[in-house]
């Protein structure tokens, strides 16, 4: 969304830390010096020493930016999960082809005014009128459980922190019936997309109805 919209200055924010090192490591001018090919094998390999790192806390080293990209560009469906030992646990995924960029200087430029902050949303340091777009978890309704740790509980708080804030708001979601619900009685308005997402956080790639809840604009 950001890198759609290049605005001079921006506010990234995701509680996963190593997107965020990730992106972290392109604001420095990221090029990744990694055999990286379709395998099953180096997969693996590559998730172990990834996971090695995580537990020597190098988890905010090149090598663990550069692992993170090959597990997330190989794993299955794009996923990104952990287990309870914090441990990267996405299997192999089943691509045709895959395409492994291994220069990212040119986003050197495009990110040096945008900061990037890895914490929960709502302690966020936001000026009244900055435009947010918030890209929260997926909504699963009819399970008790919470998918990612991301609760029905957090939900509420997105749209309660989302309905507070001064400036212009858009939010997207899965266009269950209580999301609609929880933001129409917010005050947003509510607008559907057309084209659906093909992938949810449980990696499932059936076409899900996202909604659009927007304020202020
Ligand atoms: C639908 S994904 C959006 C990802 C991002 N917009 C992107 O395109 O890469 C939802 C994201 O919310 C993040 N998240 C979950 N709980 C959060 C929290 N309490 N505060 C901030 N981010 C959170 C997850 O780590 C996940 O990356």
């Amino acid at each position: 969304m950001t890198l759609g919209l290049l605005p001079h200055r921006a506010l990234i924010n995701d509680v996963n830390p190593h997107l965020i090192n990730f992106y972290s490591w392109l604001q420095r001018g990221l090029t990744i010096d990694l055999v990286m090919k379709k395998s099953k094998r180096l997969y693996y390999r590559y998730r172990r020493r990834f996971n090695d790192l995580l537990e020597r806390d190098q988890a905010t080293s090149l090598e663990a930016a550069s692992l993170f990209y090959y597990l997330n560009r190989t794993g299955y469906n794009g996923l990104c999960r952990f287990n309870q030992k914090g441990g990267f646990n996405v299997p192999y995924g089943k691509y045709r082809r895959i395409n492994y960029d291994t220069d990212f200087t040119r986003y050197r430029s495009t990110f040096e005014k945008w900061r990037f902050l890895n914490q929960d949303f709502q302690s966020l340091p936001l000026e009244p009128l900055d435009f947010v777009y918030a890209d929260p978890p997926y909504d699963v309704e009819f399970t008790s459980y919470s998918k990612g740790g991301f609760s029905w509980e957090d939900q509420k708080r997105v749209a309660n922190w989302l309905a507070a804030h001064a400036g212009p708001v858009i939010l997207s979601n899965q266009a269950t019936d209580r999301i609609v619900k929880l933001y129409t009685d917010c005050g947003f308005r509510i607008e559907y997309l057309k084209a659906p997402r093909m992938i949810s956080c449980t990696g499932d790639r059936t076409p899900a109805r996202e909604v659009l809840a927007l304020k202020n604009l």
